[in-house]
């Protein structure tokens, strides 16, 4: 039987990305991410939607021609219905209605942290997919969940941030030593060439499996303020220093809770999602728990880490297997919180 080929659309934040899949095997995956918004030091919801506007339809064209496939071959459209910026997820529902109109095909709504997790199943992402069940560490720049994943669609949160994302602590931070948005993947960078001893931040003391990373912001803003007194240049001077001191907190706040989720759960099979999913230090501190610890690891391919169209597709080739279509009048999410998921099959 031929494998069913379905067109996936990411606009939840500042990425504008669609995606072609046939199975589980994608054959195109196009973003343009918004450059505007790093003048701004973070993402200006006004102007991220009228970019996926201009950019949406040159995006499609673009993804259609590198899988080399025609509009009459697709059986289905996917899209982010949430959670995200409701300008932005609003250009992509309405793109995907009217092409699932023009089509007469089925259109397809995806949870954007399903798809970040889901990731892991679309073929080459990782050397196999993981069995069930398994945690998924999703760690972006709006979110921080450690989920238990039963199944495709029976997800359990298990703890998440009570105020800023793994993502956004290092895009604030970053702002704080001057650099551009998003300052995650810069920080990684600089991080290399420096020591994560150099410097130490608040840790949070939350009981359960919830995160804070506001405290870590606040501290670092104090110790610069403190620093730049007594010298003005500390900042210019010690970048990858305190990239590496920062990075080193963030990543072991994150995998505090993972291994005490892992011993309460007996699930040592373990994933990481979502854009900071691709820093190297936390992907190096999971690989270590495999040695020391006998994990079990998935850390997915890093074009799956970022925000991207092949996700929603996955995602959306799941639910067309179920006959899970949604109704064209169907609107996007703001907040569509994962646990929903369970509720759709
Ligand atoms: O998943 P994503 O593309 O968008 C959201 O759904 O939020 O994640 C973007 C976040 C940003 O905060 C960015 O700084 C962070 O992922 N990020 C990284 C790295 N690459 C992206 N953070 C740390 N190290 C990286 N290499
Ligand atoms: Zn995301």
């Amino acid at each position: 039987m031929k494998k069913p080929i379905i067109l996936g659309i990411e606009s939840s934040c500042d990425d504008t990305s669609v995606a072609l899949i046939r199975g589980r095997e994608v054959l195109s995956n196009i973003s343009t991410s918004q450059d505007i918004h790093m003048e701004y030091g973070g993402v200006v919801p006004e102007l991220a939607s009228r970019a996926h506007q201009k950019n949406i339809i040159p995006v499609v064209g673009l993804s259609l021609q590198r899988a080399n496939i025609q509009q009459k071959d697709i059986v289905a459209i996917g899209f982010t219905r949430g959670p995200g910026l409701m300008g932005s997820l609003l250009v992509g529902c309405s793109f995907a209605k009217s092409l699932a109109m023009s089509l007469s095909v089925p259109l397809i709504e995806v949870n954007h942290l399903q798809a970040h997790i889901l990731a892991h199943f679309i073929e080459g992402a990782n050397a196999s997919p993981p069995g069930f069940p398994f945690i998924c560490l999703t760690v972006s720049g709006g979110h921080t969940l450690l989920v238990l994943v039963r199944e495709y669609f029976d997800m359990e949160i298990l703890g998440q941030t009570l105020d800023d994302a793994a993502g956004e602590a290092f895009d604030k931070t970053g702002k704080i030593l001057g650099l551009d948005y998003p300052a995650g993947p810069i920080m990684d960078k600089l991080a290399k060439e420096g020591d994560e001893n150099s410097f130490s931040f608040s840790r949070p003391k939350i009981d359960g499996f919830d995160y804070s990373f506001s405290g870590l912001k606040t501290s670092v803003l104090y110790f610069v303020q403190r620093e730049m007194q007594k010298n003005p240049d500390f900042v210019k001077g010690n970048l990858p220093n305190l990239s590496a001191s920062i990075q080193k907190c963030i990543v072991d706040i994150l995998m505090v809770k993972l291994e005490k989720a892992v011993m309460k759960y007996g699930v040592p099979r373990v994933a990481i999602a979502g854009g900071v999913s691709a820093n190297s230090a936390l992907r190096s501190a999971v690989e270590k728990r495999k040695y020391s610890l006998g994990w079990e690891i998935y850390l997915p391919k890093f074009e799956y880490t970022t925000d991207n169209a092949a996700m929603v597709a996955m995602v959306a080739q799941l639910k067309y297997e179920r006959s899970l279509f949604s109704s064209l009048s169907v609107t996007p999410r703001a907040r569509y919180p994962l646990n929903e998921i369970n509720l759709e099959i």
